[in-house]
């Protein structure tokens, strides 16, 4: 059984050991690691579950054998190396930390030689199997919109308004906690250079909105997703929590199904 250990225990975080403790997903948690220790000890009363408080990278990774990112691009930096160097797997969910090239191929360098692997969910876009694939010949163009109401973006309540144009690299540094989905896109597709992005702060809508329109060789598709936010965290769309669920069990079951 896939024995995982989990930093952050938020949104996500938390509902994952909830997955674990329904039976939603089959797999042990074996320690979970937050800044907000107190956060940890009462999910831990809640769900009644035995999983160790890490108080450190190295208790965290004592006995695992993949950890769950879902706290921060700050945590990403800080510990992803030590964990991939221990020989432990790393799932990632802060997934703008992975744009700076330099620690990117560092962390890639670890993976290939400590035999470990980065795995990088779709999050709150879907696509992700579409731009792997036409990337194998030729992407002309990919261009994301995304749509969020201010209170997500962090900014003052006005009308609607395009807060961000340009390279996805930028808008990621300008709104780090939002467009992860950015990240992954350009990771998947033609990078965060060439990737234009577009963030529209609305006051009328509740929903966090994606689009992406891809052109290649061979034709076109686009994506919109429209997500309801989570109840904990507005920036935070449900189903980015349900897509780190689905890749622990495609890790962890013996079909895949999906390019
Ligand atoms: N890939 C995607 O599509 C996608 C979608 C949504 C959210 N995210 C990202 O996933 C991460 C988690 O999202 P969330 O909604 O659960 O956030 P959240 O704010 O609800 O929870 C984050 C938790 O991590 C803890 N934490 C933060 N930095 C830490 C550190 N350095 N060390 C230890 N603990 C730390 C916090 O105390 C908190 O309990 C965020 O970075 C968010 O931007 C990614």
């Amino acid at each position: 059984m896939l024995k995982i250990s989990i930093i952050g225990c938020g949104n996500i975080g938390s509902f994952l050991l909830k997955s674990v403790k329904n039976k939603i997903l089959e797999c042990e948690v074996v320690s979970v690691l937050d800044k907000d220790v107190e956060r940890v000890e009462k999910l831990r009363r809640e769900l009644n579950m035995k999983f160790n408080i890490a108080r450190n990278i190295n208790e965290l990774i004592k006995n695992s054998n993949l950890v769950v990112e879902a706290a921060s691009q700050d945590a990403v930096r800080e510990y992803s190396a030590e964990i991939l160097e221990s020989g432990c797997s790393l799932m990632i969910m802060s997934v703008g930390a992975l744009v700076d090239n330099e620690f990117f191929n560092r962390l890639r360098d670890i993976c290939i030689r400590r035999n470990v692997k980065i795995y990088i969910p779709s999050g709150a876009v879907a696509g992700i199997d579409g731009l792997k694939a036409a990337r194998l010949s030729r992407i002309n163009s990919v261009s994301m919109t995304t749509r969020k109401n201010p209170r997500a973006l962090n900014l003052p309540d006005s009308s609607k308004k395009i807060v961000y144009e340009g390279s996805a690299g930028e808008g990621i540094k300008k709104f780090p906690e939002n467009v992860n989905v950015a990240a992954t896109v350009s990771m998947a597709g033609i990078g965060i250079e060439n990737t234009k992005l577009r963030i529209i702060s609305d006051p009328e809508i509740n929903d966090n909105v994606h689009e992406i329109h891809v052109y290649w060789d061979f034709g076109e598709f686009k994506i919109k997703m429209k997500n309801l936010p989570s109840k904990e965290n507005p920036k935070t769309s449900f189903i980015a929590a349900l897509s780190a669920i689905a890749m622990l069990k495609r890790i962890s079951e013996p079909v895949e199904i999906g390019t």
